[in-house]
């Protein structure tokens, strides 16, 4: 199989090669891209591959089987599709064809049947809305979920090997350079990504619409305010929400212990220095809104590594799921 990984330098791209090596998926031959040719950028399999610029006649002639893209949301679009076209399947990280109709939006624990037969493009959703999704789909199905409050503390690499810069930076006493609404060090800051004219941000837009698709529940009451933190990686959540009927949290927590890449913590805390560098989503904190033993309101601590289960392992995850349904016939 051919394997492209378009953005191999960046911190997705480079941990997507991990996660393909770490998992054994039968990768042939890996082309990386990015934004400029290095000679000996990237690292697959302990041997150090050329990194080529990325063009749409270089990716069309590579010809590649699969391609992953985890480069800027604008750059991949328009190739990402003529790829398509050309027969290669591509599973893209950024937000360009996350809400299309028709196209599935798949954490493949959660709604692997969104997949059907000829799809050839896989968006993989917003970091937060995964880590969100794969706390609350087990509730979804169990019992149904009538709303959700989400308040996110969110790493700095969320934005990328700029944001960690960032952090670094001003760790060293460098003034803040912008990629922040606002200095980032010894502070939080409640603004990841744009405002639109209501008063949300770009993030929050994406974690409710991209939540309310995967969870396949449109009309979901769900609210998001979203802030970026001091920390290296792992996005944490603070999750309030309401169930169709009363439970306990005897129930909800034996419903989360079943669930497929979760862990759930009864005692004790959780914490993003925990999880760095795991693919499982952890959840701890689950508690009643009231002191009541059953109750239909809710609040959990939710934290994922958004950099894995967030992206780069729910990216191979779709892979695996493709070639465990034959896609991929070897050469
Ligand atoms: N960071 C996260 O936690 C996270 C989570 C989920 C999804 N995502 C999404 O994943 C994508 C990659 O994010 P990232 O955090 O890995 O960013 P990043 O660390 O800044 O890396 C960006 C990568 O894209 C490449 N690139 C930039 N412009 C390009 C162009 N015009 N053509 C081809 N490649 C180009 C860069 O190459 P150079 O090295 O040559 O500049 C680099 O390899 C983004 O769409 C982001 O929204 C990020």
């Amino acid at each position: 199989m051919r394997v492209a990984v378009i953005g191999a330098t960046g911190v997705v791209g480079g941990t997507i090669l991990r996660v393909l090596e770490e998992r054994s998926v039968p990768v042939d031959t890996l082309l990386a891209y990015a934004s400029r040719e290095r000679a000996d950028g990237v690292t697959f399999r302990g041997a150090s591959l050329p990194v080529a610029a990325t063009t749409r006649e270089r990716l069309l002639a590579d010809r590649p089987d699969v391609a992953f893209f985890a480069s800027s949301d604008d750059a991949g679009a328009e190739l990402a599709l003529a790829l398509v076209d050309a027969g290669t399947t591509v599973i893209d990280n950024t937000s360009a064809f996350r809400l299309a109709d028709g196209v599935p939006l798949v954490i493949p624990e959660v709604n692997p049947h969104a997949i059907q037969a000829g799809d050839r493009l896989f968006p993989v959703a917003n970091c937060t809305a995964i880590v969100l999704c794969m706390a609350l789909a087990p509730i979804e199905r169990a019992i149904g979920l009538r709303a959700v409050h989400v308040a996110t503390y969110q790493a700095v690499s969320g934005a990328g090997r700029a944001g960690l810069e960032a952090l670094a930076d001003e760790e060293r006493g460098m003034a803040p350079n912008g990629t922040f609404a606002a200095p980032i060090f010894r502070n939080v800051v409640p603004q990841v990504g744009a405002f639109d004219g209501d008063g949300d941000t770009g993030e929050e837009q994406k974690v409710i619409a991209e939540t309310r698709k995967m969870l396949g529940n449109p009309d979901l009451r769900i609210a998001a305010t979203t802030v970026r933190v001091p920390v290296m990686r792992a996005h944490s959540e603070a999750v309030f929400f309401e169930i169709e009927e009363p439970s306990g949290v005897d129930e909800l927590g034996a419903v989360l212990r079943e669930a497929p890449g979760v862990v759930f913590h009864e005692h004790g805390i959780v914490t993003p220095r925990d999880v760095e560098d795991t693919d499982l989503v952890h959840v701890a904190r689950l508690r009643p809104e009231t002191g009541d033993e059953t109750d239909t309101r809710f609040q959990m601590w939710v934290v994922g590594d958004q950099l894995r289960k967030g992206a780069a392992t729910n990216a191979v995850q779709i892979l695996e799921l493709l070639i465990a349904q034959g896609r991929f016939v070897p050469a």
